[in-house]
């Protein structure tokens, strides 16, 4: 029975990956994880390097279980814009997607009922639905009860030992909470040390003492060939870029520390007569499709990016990515050069590093968490008040802005159990517990948090 089972996964995968001849197969391991949440309904936690298909896994299981009538495929993915083409790959193998996120409420009840009606095959969620209050009470109860397999793609992420700690992650706790037995869950990352995995295990119901299937592979990624280039500054930096980015293969990304260096290093290789363009959270999203297009299509160079195009990007032909400036974690360099020479033997990557990246690295931690003083300002005016708050009425009491304000109360909120506390704009005194989140765990990771979304 599993024979004819991983024969149509086969098929599926190669009419996923757009292989004509029908020779592309399965890796052993993706095979593995399809088998133990399709035929098995097993947890699966997959940990395999950048590139390696792990979205593979969760499109040729979806496709088998939804010929088996299971419920649609829900993805929690944090960088959704960026799996518009493996999304367009998945339609071609005969898979149905649809996307719930903060841009489109107006369609979500259409979209619950295609559903309902067994129209839709994978529902990509933004973790930051998880958090908004009409999502959580009314979609995500009918989602939860219908849903055949959940997958927590860039799982790292729950974590908040790892490099790009979400908050919104945590609420996957509640739906995993809200599965029927017996719905297969599959948590997915290339970035996780012993740690993360550990604790995405346990937060995932992956861990020892579970029946989960756990596979790690190495990190490797043999077709990028890694140097660094040291120069004296800025603009021996980007002179020698403009000299040199011709001689690059194929198209690339150039990543940069900020959107205001994204848009000047956009700018001078322009003038210096390079097609290339920029793409930054502050971009709109329009021209962020058409960037991302422009780059598949190798129209462009190279795309001048921060850390908004990052996990999860794929295109195979991907010949180089530049680093002007060094990313603030080893991780997320890695998560960043593994865009490159995903689906080609060879690709190039090259760091430019700067001496003022340190200074920046330090202003973004700076500003992605209030200090301490502020956050027990923050507490005791809420422990005053004796009452919900809503943040309108937060906000001036503390002095802080609003953004910085949600982004302390959901990280505070992590720390203990408990429902949500600032449900519909509103806050409530949590518990002193302070002391023990700065001791154990670190804030998220700045640059990310504001480049996402
Ligand atoms: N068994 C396979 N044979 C050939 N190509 C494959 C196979 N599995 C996946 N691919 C292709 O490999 C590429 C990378 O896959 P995918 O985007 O799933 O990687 P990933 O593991 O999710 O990486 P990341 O951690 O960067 O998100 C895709 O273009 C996909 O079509
Ligand atoms: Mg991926």
């Amino acid at each position: 029975m599993n024979a004819d089972l991983r024969s149509s996964a086969d098929s599926v995968l190669a009419r996923l990956v757009g292989d004509p001849t029908g020779t592309a197969r399965l890796r052993e391991d993706q095979w593995r994880a399809i088998e133990a949440l399709v035929a098995h309904k097993q947890r699966a936690l997959v940990v395999q390097r950048t590139g390696w298909g792990k979205s593979a896994v969760y499109f040729v299981a979806t496709s088998l279980l939804r010929a088996s009538g299971a419920g649609p495929t829900v993805i929690v993915s944090p960088l959704l814009a960026l799996m518009r083409n493996q999304v367009e790959a998945a339609a071609r193998a005969g898979i149905r997607a649809r996307t719930i996120n903060s841009a489109n409420p107006e369609e979500w009840e259409g979209i619950q009922a295609e559903v309902a009606a067994g129209e839709v095959d994978v529902l990509l969620v933004s973790p930051e639905r998880l958090n908004n209050p009409d999502f959580r009470d009314q979609v995500l109860p009918k989602l939860a009860a219908a849903t055949g397999l959940l997958v927590v793609d860039e799982a790292h992420c729950i974590s908040d030992w790892g490099h790009d700690f979400r908050p919104d992650y945590r609420r996957l706790r509640t739906m995993l909470a809200d599965l029927p037995p017996g719905v297969p869950v599959l948590a997915t990352t290339a970035t996780a040390n012993a740690r993360v995995t550990a604790d995405v295990a346990e937060q995932l119901g992956t861990g020892a003492g579970t029946d989960a299937l756990v596979l790690r592979g190495p990190l490797d990624r043999e077709s990028l060939s890694l140097a660094v280039l040291t120069l004296p500054d800025a603009a021996h930096r980007l002179a020698w870029l403009a000299d040199h980015l011709a001689d690059l293969p194929g198209s690339g990304i150039i990543y940069t520390l900020t959107v205001a260096a994204a848009e000047e290093v956009t700018a001078y290789l322009r003038h210096r007569g390079h097609t290339v363009s920029s793409y930054t959270g502050k971009t709109e999203n329009a021209d962020r499709e058409q960037a991302e297009n422009d780059l598949q299509a190798n129209r462009v160079k190279a795309l001048v990016a921060t850390s908004a195009l990052g996990m999860g990007f794929d295109k195979p032909d991907l010949g180089f990515v530049v680093h002007l400036g060094s990313p603030s974690s080893p991780i997320a360099y890695y998560q960043q050069v593994g865009r490159a020479g995903r689906g080609v033997e060879h690709a190039e990557v090259l760091l430019l590093p700067g001496r003022e990246d340190e200074a920046i690295w330090q202003y973004f931690a700076s500003v992605a968490f209030p200090p301490e003083e502020q956050v027990r300002r923050t507490l005791d005016v809420l422990a005053q008040a004796g009452r919900p708050l809503s943040l309108p009425a937060l906000e001036p009491l503390v002095d802080l802005r609003r953004t910085r304000l949600e982004t302390m109360l959901k990280v505070l909120d992590v720390g203990g159990a408990g429902p949500p506390r600032h449900a519909r704009g509103t806050a409530t005194p949590p518990p002193a517990e302070y002391d023990r989140y700065q001791l154990q765990h670190k804030p998220p990771t700045p640059h990310h948090t504001h480049t996402h979304g």
